[in-house]
């Protein structure tokens, strides 16, 4: 089982999940093919379950936005994206893709009660030593009827061989990032947001293997961040045990 030793970064050692890793790895945010290119699959798959916008105008929070890598994939939707996340860096690289960013913590969001018609938390809860007090945030957030779309890694050993021992071997996660502790059961999440008025919904995602392979390959060819690179698509699994995503509306 992996433990909670501090981390050597190609800059300094810090903890595990400690947050001032997303500020020595900033540059990496927007590199299709940098450390951070999971989070670009994932983002794909994440905005698929958001349908376009009812009304115009309608409020996106997206919570623990980084450098907004989901707005992209929102384009066209019709949606207001506010970011809300804790790491300026990231911040300000998502103000420059047209999110509206606040820097605060998802655990106490500076937002009204109802005001998103979506709220996101994508690779976020993971990452949250009081993740439900984000949930209960998440929940309050959204508005009748309102859609909360998530993704993480669940509690189980099988996700701290996969996402940690082995994903943080590779170059799609950046090593240390994660805190395994910290990781978020399946049925305690849709528990939680059930107790908060929104039945979730999950199933289990991976990057499918053929696309991964072959992107390994040509990242390793050197020829990564290509502008023909086509990336690894996020394809439903059947287990929910070590990468998983949500989804639900919250009752009226
Ligand atoms: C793995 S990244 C995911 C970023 C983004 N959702 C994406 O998928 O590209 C986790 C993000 O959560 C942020 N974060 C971690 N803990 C947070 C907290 N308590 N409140 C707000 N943001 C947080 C980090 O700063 C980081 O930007």
């Amino acid at each position: 089982m992996p433990d909670a030793s501090p981390v050597s970064t190609p800059y300094r050692v810090l903890p595990p999940n400690d947050p001032r890793q997303y500020d020595d790895l900033a540059g990496e945010w927007w590199r299709p093919d940098g450390a951070f290119a999971m989070l670009h699959w994932l983002a794909r798959a994440r905005a698929a379950l958001v349908p376009a916008a009812a009304k115009p105008d309608d409020l996106l929070v997206d919570l623990g936005c980084g450098a907004g890598l989901l707005a992209p994939h929102l384009a066209g939707k019709g949606y207001r994206h506010v970011g809300v996340d804790l790491t300026r860096s990231a911040l300000d690289q998502a103000a420059a893709h047209g999110v509206t960013v606040i820097q605060a913590d998802a655990t106490a969001v500076p937002l009204a009660d109802g005001c998103a018609a979506v709220v996101s938390a994508g690779e976020l809860l993971e990452h949250v030593p009081l993740w439900r007090r984000a949930v209960a945030e998440a929940c309050r957030l959204l508005r009748p009827g309102g859609l909360l779309v998530l993704d993480t890694l669940n509690d189980t050993l099988l996700a701290r061989l996969v996402a940690v021992e082995l994903g943080e071997r590779l170059p799609t996660v950046p090593r240390g990032i994660h805190d395994p502790r910290l990781f978020v059961d399946a049925r305690e999440l849709v528990a939680e947001c059930a107790r908060r008025g929104v039945p979730l919904a999950v199933r289990g995602v991976r990057p499918e293997l053929g696309g991964t392979l072959t992107w390994l390959l040509r990242r390793m060819r050197g020829g990564a961040d290509r502008p023909d690179r086509t990336e690894p698509r996020i394809v439903p699994t059947r287990s929910t045990a070590v990468l998983y995503q949500g989804w639900g509306r919250r009752g009226g």
